[in-house]
């Protein structure tokens, strides 16, 4: 299989997961499109989504699925969203994509995030994957020589704003091994907006794509 199929494999599996009816968080990318699809063929559709980025959302509504503002729902159900890497206790990068940010809001809101992912994504320890950081621009400089004094080497995503209007770093050379002490620091640092370390809103789920079929794990 490749990795498109297994991608298409554990987003309709997702479905498992999501109450006819109700509404459902979603999130942005290649994995989440086939998921995005996959709502569409519900016999008893969701009543609506909360989506993770300008993308997701105009996909949602090709297919005739309203898209709700974050601000105007308390609390979702589920979130579904793919990441970067995802490790032994569900914590993950995410923000390959950039909408890490509008990721973060909308997992909050919800009761379960189920994380969807090819079999690839799954690390022992993050940090292989150059994490992403939405940074105010002004202060990226600054940042990029915090992560230089944690052993990071941050660079800006060329030719990349996100939907919020504000550039990328991603950080190479991080070895991950504490998500929620790094997450809970980075946060802290002025002119950080979000990082792309998922540990408060870790997936409590997560299916993964395999050759072999679906496997599913519980955090
Ligand atoms: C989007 O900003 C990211 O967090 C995505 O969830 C992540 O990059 C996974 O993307 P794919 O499903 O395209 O691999």
């Amino acid at each position: 299989m490749t990795q498109d199929e297994l991608k298409a494999m554990v987003a309709r599996a997702a479905l498992d997961h999501v109450t006819p009816g109700a509404l459902v968080g979603v999130g942005t990318g290649s994995t989440v499109n086939h998921f995005i699809d996959a709502l569409a063929t519900m016999p008893v559709r969701v009543a609506g989504a909360v989506s993770s980025s300008e993308a997701s959302s105009e996909r949602l509504r090709r297919h005739g699925i309203g898209v709700l503002d974050a601000g105007a729902v308390e609390r979702l159900p589920v979130y579904v969203d793919g990441a970067d890497e995802i490790d032994p206790r569900g914590c993950m990068i995410k923000g390959g994509g950039a909408a890490l940010t509008r990721e973060k809001i909308v997992a909050d809101l919800a009761e379960r995030f189920v994380c969807i992912a090819d079999a690839s994504k799954r690390v022992p320890v993050l940090g292989r994957f150059p994490l992403p950081v939405e940074v105010i621009a002004m202060a990226a400089p600054q940042i990029a020589r915090r992560f230089a004094s944690i052993g990071g080497t941050a660079v800006l995503r060329s030719g990349v704003l996100t939907d919020n209007g504000h550039p990328i770093l991603d950080v190479r050379g991080l070895v991950i091994t504490d998500p929620p002490a790094l997450e809970a620091e980075i946060n802290q640092w002025p002119g950080v907006v979000t990082v792309g370390i998922f540990a408060r809103q870790r997936a409590h789920t997560c299916l993964l794509g395999t050759p072999q079929g679906v496997q599913t794990l519980v955090f």
